[in-house]
């Protein structure tokens, strides 16, 4: 069955769409190709009509016209008398047969969390044997159950930010944690500054809530200068500022100590709250631990910060929380519930349990990722040794470099080998980052060995092929 891409779907994949410099009718298509080599509008999708397009995106039929034709010209969408317009990626197994097939693609990279701890099922059980202490009560937690705040609350004190239980609102996740924030924070055109390359679930949140997004740099190997982020947080005055201090997602990068202070500094002069994504925080691999960023910051900083049990304890829990001033709490808890009523309790209670035996959990991942990630390491010297993997000391993944603009063609063609694999370009703001590539160590030391061999064999394919203007076009356009 054909599945049609809604015009409110499309409009808010396209969100932020005029940033771009360039024509609009090119910088459209460039997107929309970008969302089509991404897979997040699938090969064999309808897009809405031309006057639906027009309509919701406020330009002219025209201006939609030219982008189609445009992509029609470059093979990623095919239009047929009657079905409209649909999405094709040229060239590759979905162009030819629509889809990869019922099975879909046998390593996906687009995830870079591993499985649950080991003993997840343990504290399943003993969450279970403590049900019935709850069961009296309706079940609906708003700000999270008050055992979980406290052992929270507690973690952030031993850990050298003192923080009392009612400064801790739980969450389904950190996604919902960022989303909430963002919709108490933010207002319609409000600025906010994000990373880029950065988190692209936390772009898509901040521009739904209105924010105009604003880029600060972070480098590969240097990560952020200290000087141009002053300088843009005092010259943007942004509302928000969105940073991920510990091992920032996707290049794993730690801002030093003394950057940290700065920024929190100018924030506090801008009036600027820094919401501060620690969901990758704690996981160390040979760096050391550090205080939460809430600890190091001058007094009077407003910081909102984010947690999550997902990449420690499992992603299927679906339990983050934020924790702020008990003011900022109570904002949250009266902008919730148009969202969700709270968070699962039975998986509140397992989070419960595990975080008592949370630095353990900490210890094994450790382990398990010093393993996959010098396998990454030692992979990549010996099947693409022109890449460059910057030293990674903690989080999940490495951004890679290249020094071919062909991120897109190297998910394309993994995807056709099986791999999937997010193109650098899902990381930017404006799509930039076709030298790079995110590869997730998470999965394991197999799973990396032979993402690696996927991608080599691509490689080999692109390095043979003449890089296509198309490719070069859609780096420099979005
Ligand atoms: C930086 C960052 N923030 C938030 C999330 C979402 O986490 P959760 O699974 O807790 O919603 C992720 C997931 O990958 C992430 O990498």
């Amino acid at each position: 069955m054909v599945r049609t891409v809604s015009p409110q779907q499309l409009a808010d994949l396209l969100a932020g769409w005029r940033d771009g410099d360039g024509a609009g009718y090119a910088v459209l298509a460039a997107r929309i190709r970008l969302l089509a080599i991404d897979g997040r509008i699938p090969a064999g999708s309808r897009l809405p009509s031309e006057r639906e397009l027009a309509d919701r995106l406020g330009v002219s039929r025209t201006t939609i016209g030219a982008a189609l034709d445009e992509l029609r010209a470059s093979g990623y969408v095919e239009t047929r008398r009657g079905s409209g317009s649909i999405i094709r990626i040229p060239g590759t197994h979905a162009h030819r047969h629509g889809s990869l097939g019922p099975l879909g693609p046998r390593l996906d990279f687009t995830t870079a969390s591993a499985g649950a701890t080991p003993g997840f099922q343990w504290a399943a059980e003993r969450a279970v044997s403590a049900l019935p202490s709850v069961l009296g009560g309706p079940g609906y937690e708003l700000i999270g159950l008050p055992q979980l705040r406290e052992a929270l609350a507690e973690r952030y004190t031993a850990r050298g930010l003192p923080t009392r239980p009612t400064q801790i609102m739980v969450t389904s996740g950190a996604q919902a944690a960022i989303t909430l924030a963002a919709r108490v924070l933010l207002g319609r055109g409000d600025r906010a500054v994000v990373e880029s390359p950065g988190y692209p679930h936390a772009y898509e949140a901040l521009r739904l809530a209105g924010a105009r997004l604003i880029p600060l740099a972070v480098d590969a190997t240097h990560g952020w200068k200290a000087d141009e982020a002053v300088e843009l947080i005092r010259g943007v005055a942004p509302k928000v500022a969105y940073l991920m201090p510990d091992f920032h997602n996707p290049t794993a990068r730690t801002m030093p100590e003394t950057t940290r202070e700065r920024i929190a500094r100018a924030a506090r002069e801008s009036g600027s709250t820094l919401l501060i994504d620690e969901t990758t925080g704690e996981l160390d691999i040979d760096r050391g631990r550090r205080a939460p960023f809430a600890a190091v910051v001058p007094a009077g900083t407003s910081v909102v910060t984010i947690g999550s049990a997902s990449k420690t304890m499992w992603g299927g829990l679906r339990v983050g929380w934020l924790r702020a001033s008990e003011d900022v709490i109570a904002e949250l808890a009266i902008a919730r519930p148009h969202g969700d009523l709270g968070t699962a309790v039975l998986d509140q209670l397992i989070v419960t349990e595990l975080l008592a035996d949370l630095d353990a959990i900490l210890e094994h991942r450790r382990a398990e990722h010093l393993i996959a990630r010098d396998a990454l390491a030692a992979a990549l010297a010996e099947r693409l040794p022109s890449w460059r993997m910057p030293r990674v000391d903690g989080g999940l993944a490495a951004w890679v470099h290249f020094d071919r603009p062909v991120s897109s063609q190297l998910a394309i063609g993994a995807r056709d080998r099986g791999l999937r694999i997010p193109a650098g370009p899902w990381f930017g703001l404006d799509g930039a980052y076709e030298r790079f590539i995110r590869i997730p160590f998470g999965p394991g030391p197999e799973a990396v060995r032979n993402a690696v061999d996927i991608l080599a064999e691509v490689w080999a394919d692109v390095a043979d092929a003449p890089v296509s203007s198309e490719t070069s076009s859609l780096s420099a356009v979005v």
